[in-house]
């Protein structure tokens, strides 16, 4: 990836976050989609490993692997030219020894091509975030609901509503930009939480089901386009119904080709030089 005038860095984020100019991040999972959200204005793009739940078909993100991280993030990556591209480090990853998560982020970083990774959980991870760090690699941290914890935290539920989680949120925001992550996603959180936290740290929180008073917003791309989605959290706002759009035209395209309406005259190759008797007689 190179430096281009008006890539967006972890300084331009900064800046962002000084000068109260909101982040707009989504996750992308593939070359036209990661495309589109960057003409559309998007300045992060999430390779999430919600790329296992929205594009892969598996009920959690557990079963994504570095594997299926580096073929989704290339694809984005090919796409991109300003925004930033983080990848996700999946399920497990980022608790194995300090090596091996260098060596999954370094593949990520090398042979996709994206500007950083994004690590779920607080104190357990805060070691590997260090050695991340100092091997000059940008880090973004994700606490509140994690969703590769999902088993542990008995489903997708809202996190820190009692005051001794929500103190707990508050120190591990702390102790992870101690250790040099440059932005924190906060999900599924209440607003006066996510608001403090984004009050006492000074670098950026992106917040997905965290209220309006962070200093930018992320969702899922299948969500807010309302695309496969037969659940729909409640912080999510749909912006189009992409899924709906798309169903009409396949089911239109199908009755064509039944009722021989496709392919019309304009799709249809002719010869130059032979006409179609000389060709069909023997
Ligand atoms: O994987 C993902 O899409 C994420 C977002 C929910 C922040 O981590």
């Amino acid at each position: 990836m190179s430096h281009k005038q008006g890539r967006i860095t972890t300084q331009t984020l900064q800046r962002k976050k000084s000068q109260k100019d909101p982040i707009a991040m989504i996750t992308a999972y593939d070359y036209p989609t990661a495309k589109i959200a960057e003409q559309a204005g998007a300045e992060v793009l999430l390779v999430g490993d919600s790329v296992g739940t929205t594009v892969l078909g598996y009920d959690s993100t557990i079963p994504v692997t570095v594997e299926d991280m580096l073929h989704h993030s290339k694809a984005v990556c090919r796409a991109v030219d300003r925004a930033m591209v983080i990848a996700d480090l999946p399920f497990l990853v980022a608790h194995l020894s300090n090596d091996e998560v260098l060596k999954a982020a370094g593949r990520l970083m090398q042979e996709a091509g994206v500007y950083g990774v994004k690590i779920e959980g607080e104190a357990q991870v805060i070691n590997n975030v260090k050695a991340l760090v100092q091997a000059g690699i940008p880090v973004m941290g994700h606490i509140g609901l994690t969703p590769q914890s999902v088993n542990q935290l008995g489903g997708y539920r809202v996190q820190g509503k009692d005051a001794e989680t929500a103190r707990r949120l508050i120190n591990e925001a702390k102790r992870l930009e101690e250790a040099g992550i440059f932005a924190l996603v906060v999900e599924c959180v209440p607003e006066e939480l996510a608001r403090t936290i984004t009050d006492q740290i000074s670098i950026p929180v992106i917040g997905i089901g965290a209220g309006r008073y962070v200093d930018g917003q992320v969702l899922v791309f299948h969500d807010l386009l309302n695309i496969g989605g037969t659940f729909s959290p409640s912080f999510v706002k749909r912006y189009a119904e992409v899924g709906e759009l798309i169903h009409q035209g396949i089911r239109r395209y199908v009755e064509e080709v039944k009722e021989r309406k496709f392919p019309e005259e304009k799709h249809v190759f002719r010869f130059e030089t032979l006409h179609s008797n000389q060709l069909l007689s023997k």
